[in-house]
């Protein structure tokens, strides 16, 4: 179906815009009453993602309500894990939590690789329906977690400040550690594919977890992966957002994407350089400029986009929304982006 409103494609291919496409990360949550009633509606977090009727709903709820410029599907990196035979749990107000860890390689016998269209296949029909209901309105936004942060979750088991078992495996267990790290790469393309084949547009990959590893383990356990990801993935734009990999946004130019996506505290001329002309930066305002007046967010907003000159750029957040941010001050943001010239 021809898209009326294709402006996230057209910046992520680096072709002319009328004005910049803004979107938010974490835009289907929490911040929004008609969310949480949605929620409410069910046991939890995972019963919402796996029921695609309702992720579609949520899915579509920015779109209506707040008129953003893509659609990103309603569902969590975590589903990857769960689909190799680790599952997780979804703790109310503290985060992911897995009852079983990886911990060396005999663990590695009772995963197996993901097959996207069948293991996640809630995914893929909330994708289907969503594709179906937005008819042609926006994008459709499918994404994944880059291997290392997934890798991070599995081998921790929960949420944490400093990941220090699964950054002590990459010292002690490298070897365990790369085989891991090509099962979930693997499993990932295959989940990406089959997210493509159902009508995904964009992908994105969340490499969340990027910035507590240093440059040289960066490239070893991450770069490498994520790399492979972009190789495979040639139909349609992709975006790598690596939150905190300041020192690798040089490498990050040499992607076989489209898009980088920048965090608050990588200046914006810095990264250009860096990064170099022939990708599309998105981002990049502090989450927490949304806690301001609607004079300030207004500000804020043209701050950065003057600092992006328009080119090459898609609007967005330097990562993910919070979810006490009031939505008027969201729809300040995305307005105040629609508006800049
Ligand atoms: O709107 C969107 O962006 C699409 C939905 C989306 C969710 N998670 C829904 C969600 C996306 C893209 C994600 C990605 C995700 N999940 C990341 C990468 C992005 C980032 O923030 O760095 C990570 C690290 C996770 C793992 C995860 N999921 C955590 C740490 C948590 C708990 C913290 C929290 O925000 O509650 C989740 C839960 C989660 N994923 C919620 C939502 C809407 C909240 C759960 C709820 O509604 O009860």
């Amino acid at each position: 179906m021809q898209l009326q409103n294709d402006l996230l494609l057209r910046a992520a291919r680096g072709e002319k815009t009328e004005r910049t496409p803004v979107w938010l990360m974490r835009q289907a949550g929490r911040i929004l009453s008609e969310y949480r009633a949605v929620r409410e509606s069910v046991s939890g977090f995972i019963e919402l993602a796996q029921t695609p009727e309702l992720a579609s709903e949520v899915t579509i709820q920015p779109v209506d309500l707040l008129g953003v410029d893509a659609a990103i599907i309603f569902s969590d990196i975590l589903v990857i894990p769960e689909a190799m035979g680790l599952p997780y749990e979804m703790v109310e107000k503290r985060g992911p939590w897995f009852p079983n860890t990886v911990a060396s390689e005999s663990d590695l016998k009772k995963l197996r690789i993901a097959d996207g269209a069948n293991d996640l296949s809630y995914v893929i029909k909330a994708i289907e329906i969503t594709k179906k209901n937005l008819a042609g309105r926006v994008p459709l936004i499918g994404f994944a977690g880059a291997p290392w942060t997934i890798f991070a979750y599995m081998v921790e088991g929960s949420g944490s400040k400093t990941f220090s078992k699964a950054r002590e495996m990459l010292y002690t267990q490298p070897i365990f550690s790369h085989k891991l790290l090509q099962m979930i790469t693997d499993s990932t393309i295959n989940y990406l594919k089959a997210q493509i084949t159902a009508g995904a547009d964009l992908v994105q990959i969340f490499d969340s977890w990027a910035g507590i590893l240093g440059p040289k383990q960066y490239a070893e356990f991450s770069h490498q992966y994520i790399s492979q990801i972009c190789d495979a993935i040639t139909e349609v734009p992709v975006t790598v957002f690596a939150k905190g990999a300041f020192f690798a946004r040089e490498e990050m130019g040499k992607l076989n994407c489209e898009t980088i996506g920048l965090d608050w505290n990588m200046g914006i001329d810095e990264s250009r350089k860096l990064i170099g002309s022939e990708k599309t930066l998105q981002g990049n305002l502090d989450p927490a400029a949304l806690y301001g007046n609607p004079d300030q967010v207004r500000q804020a907003t043209i701050e950065m986009m003057k600092q992006f000159k328009g080119s090459r750029h898609i609007a967005n957040l330097g990562h993910g929304v919070y979810p006490d941010i009031d939505p008027e001050m969201v729809k300040v943001f995305i307005q105040t982006v629609k508006e800049f010239k």
